[in-house]
């Protein structure tokens, strides 16, 4: 077999067999296939797509191409949570906590940044000393001791997924279907939880900019989730606009740290006691109701903050930062966007925040970069507000000048200030399950 014939096979529009597909997965793993080759047949994929049995294929080849975590040793139901990708999106740090001091162990291996998106190993990157590459005896020793671990892909967990990941992010190759479903189900498969629930962003701040096509990403990773053996549901969330105010990695974990302390914005709060709750769902623990009521306990008595500063100290962050938010540094630069005009902001074009933020040193542009983790933006106004011409919308935290300007730029094709009220829209769409809508 020869990759060429592969990226021939996928640029004529047919389909490829389970052998090509492992071929493809395994000599790219393997360092025998190289990134050009690789490169062009994702961006064959990207453009001609890849139907059901393909992309369950892609799937399961990946989730074979390293190790596979046996979760049995730890006691109970363990449920995983993914996110399709948004834009501050920084649930995981507030919404595993919650559910770990809820008795449900939480052992969750998550990704870096790819494309416009933050990743969650990036932002406990920007906690010094925190540890995201942990041996797996030591991801399942941990999770059994204090009920919760954050890792990366760590050791031999789908190494595939790592360096195609790492691939589609610097080759505009990220918001295909077949791809994102393949990229987190295969993790979520060799990180071996009981239960996943999955976080499909839609908007324009997602990579599945229509609920249709939301539904359709959400569908297909269920059913690659029950094919595995694995109880799986979904919601579908809005992310025409930034959650929460903060974006970029030290930023972030400051504000998902305030919503532990019960201090955070109102939509990101909201939105990780839902998750929180479908996640105890699917452990069993009760109704939604019961559910609801239990993760609201966890976050109102502060015994899921204890837990977060437990994880943080447990993978050998300094939790000083965690009781002292002041103490992580701050970017040379702190200077607000203003509005160009008075009206009220009436549409966020997303996807064009999140790369501005990434402009100003919060994301990577070839796979060599470093991050800035100091960062990003800090949204002062959010869509229905009204804004006086030169009011702030925004703070940047940057470096230097230059990228402050750059990023300003693209920020005035991110925000739209109108004489008109937007017509509100709802947090969560909808929830999936396996039986259904
Ligand atoms: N998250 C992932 O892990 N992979 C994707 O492709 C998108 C979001």
């Amino acid at each position: 077999m020869r990759m060429i014939d592969i990226i021939e096979t996928k640029k004529r529009k047919e389909t490829l067999s389970k052998e090509q597909i492992d071929f493809a997965v395994n000599g790219y793993t393997g360092g025998e296939i190289p990134d050009y080759q690789m490169s062009a047949l994702l961006m064959a994929v990207y453009l001609n797509g890849m139907n059901p049995r393909e992309t369950r294929d892609l799937t399961l080849s990946m989730a074979a191409s390293g190790d596979q975590m046996d979760l049995s040793g730890i006691k109970g139901v363990k449920v995983d949570k993914h996110s399709t990708g948004g834009v501050g999106d920084k649930t995981s740090m507030v919404i595993g906590p919650i559910v770990a001091a809820c008795g449900v162990p939480v052992a969750k291996m998550s990704g870096r940044g790819l494309g416009h998106t933050g990743g969650t190993i990036d932002k406990l990157e920007s906690i010094p000393g925190f540890e995201t590459m942990l041996a797996p005896e030591q991801f399942i020793s941990q999770t059994n001791k204090i009920g919760m671990c954050l890792v990366g892909q760590t050791g031999n967990l789908t190494p595939a997924d790592k360096k195609i990941y790492a691939l589609r992010d610097v080759t505009a190759t990220v918001d295909n279907l077949s791809l994102i479903a393949s990229s987190i189900m295969s993790k979520k498969i060799a990180a071996g939880a009981d239960a996943i629930l999955l976080d499909v962003k839609t908007g324009s701040g997602a990579f599945m900019k229509t609920k249709e096509e939301a539904a359709a990403l959400a569908k297909e990773m269920i059913t690659i989730g029950k094919n595995a053996g694995r109880k799986t549901a979904a919601l579908i969330t809005n992310m025409d606009v930034p959650l929460g105010n903060a974006i970029g990695n030290a930023l972030e974990v400051i504000e998902a740290t305030q919503t532990l302390r019960g201090e955070g914005p109102h939509d990101l709060e909201t939105l990780c006691l839902e998750l929180a709750a479908a996640m105890l769902e699917l452990a069993g623990k009760g109704t939604e109701t019961d559910c609801r009521a239990m993760a609201q306990e966890a976050l109102t008595s502060g015994r899921a903050l204890e837990k977060w500063k437990e994880v943080v100290k447990a993978q050998g962050g300094d939790s000083a930062y965690i009781e002292d938010l002041s103490l992580f540094p701050k970017a040379e630069i702190i200077r607000p966007y203003r509005a160009a005009r008075s009206g009220y902001l009436d549409r966020f074009d997303t996807e064009a925040c999140g790369i501005a933020a990434c402009m100003l040193g919060a994301g990577r542009e070839t796979k060599e970069d470093t991050i800035d983790f100091r960062a990003g933006i800090v949204l002062l106004k959010k869509l229905g507000d009204y804004v006086e011409e030169g009011e702030p919308i925004a703070m940047f935290h940057t470096s230097s000048e230059q990228q402050f300007l750059e990023a300003s730029r693209k920020m005035e094709t991110a925000v739209t200030i109108s004489g008109q009220v937007p017509q509100p829209k709802p947090l969560i769409y909808a929830k999936l399950t396996e039986a259904g809508l």
